[in-house]
């Protein structure tokens, strides 16, 4: 059996809707923080439990008799996300799973100036130390988190950001696409993966001159000091841990952490990757 963690987010879900498409649901099961989130799973034929990597006791029933696992990293900031993505391998591991995937980042590094990747650098380390075959899917940086922006942007004619530097945008689809082949093709992929990404990058400036040609209106790209732009995020009401976070991804992509690109993931899915242009697009179209 294949064990998909997560299949409550995004990512998650995506993947195990296109792992239904090349393998049968009786051999599917995923592990959910919610069980009603994937009923649609459970009418196909997937089997659903209740996993926490928060209450790693849930984890040996949601990961029974998985040959595969394939851990979604979770959406958790601070101290706590290591522990929990450890305790997911560990549980993994503990079930008897002969390979271990897990959905990394393609700039996890213990030097990054983003704190995602410091997780998943730590992550990916306890990963290759468990002892079992196992699959770091270096993910491109999702291309929707141009939605936190373009709003704002849209409205008032300018995209106001710290300074930044080229982002390897890539769509869910696309890389949940190569998260279902890599569990569906068990000799895909050995270790961690080259960078998972569509083959256009673009700065914020690029984003803005793409999203005015989308918006159909002049969008500026004005650029702000850290600190001003941290001070006018906390006057809209951004927790400041939340800020600091933010800031660390523009300091990253300025240091070109984002600024990669690689035919993986275009040879994987034996197709064109879903540009950025269009998912700025989606995130523009009216609702
Ligand atoms: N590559 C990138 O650029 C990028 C950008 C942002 C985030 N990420 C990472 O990619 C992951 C998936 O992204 P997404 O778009 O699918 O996010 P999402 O829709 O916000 O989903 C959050 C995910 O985190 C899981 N999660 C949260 N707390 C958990 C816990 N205590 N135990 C187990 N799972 C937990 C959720 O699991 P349930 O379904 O069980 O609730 C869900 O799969 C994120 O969690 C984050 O680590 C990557």
């Amino acid at each position: 059996m294949i064990v998909i963690t997560g299949a409550g987010g995004q990512l998650g879900s995506r993947i195990v809707e296109q792992l239904l498409s090349l393998a049968p649901a009786e051999q599917v099961g995923v592990s959910v923080r919610d069980v009603a989130q994937a009923k649609r799973f459970a009418d196909r034929g997937v089997r659903v439990r209740r996993g926490d990597f928060l209450e790693p006791e849930t984890l040996s029933h949601a990961f029974e008799g998985a040959d595969q696992v394939l851990i979604v990293s979770a959406s958790i900031r601070g101290a706590a996300a290591v522990p929990a993505n450890r305790a997911a391998i560990d549980a993994a591991r503990s079930a008897g799973a002969r390979r271990i995937l897990y959905t990394s980042h393609q700039a996890a590094s213990h030097h990054s100036l983003f704190a995602p990747q410091l997780t998943h650098a730590a992550t990916e380390d306890h990963l290759a130390a468990a002892g079992v075959p196992f699959t770091s899917l270096r993910n491109g940086f999702y291309a929707t988190t141009l939605g936190f922006y373009l709003g704002a942007a849209v409205e008032t004619g300018r995209l106001v950001v710290p300074e930044d530097g080229p982002f390897s945008w890539t769509a869910h689809d696309d890389l949940a696409g190569v998260a279902a082949a890599a569990l569906a093709s068990e000799g895909l992929f050995d270790g961690a993966t080259p960078p998972l990404t569509a083959p256009d990058m673009l700065d914020f400036a690029a984003v803005a001159e793409q999203a005015s040609e989308v918006a159909g209106r002049m969008i500026e790209h004005v650029v702000v000091g850290d600190d001003d732009w941290k001070a006018s995020a906390v006057a809209a009401g951004m927790p400041e841990a939340a800020a600091e976070f933010t800031l660390g991804m523009f300091r990253a992509a300025r240091r070109g952490e984002f600024a990669v690109t690689d035919p993986t993931l275009e040879k994987v899915l034996g197709r064109p990757a879903i540009p950025a242009r269009q998912v700025i697009e989606d995130l523009l179209a009216p609702r």
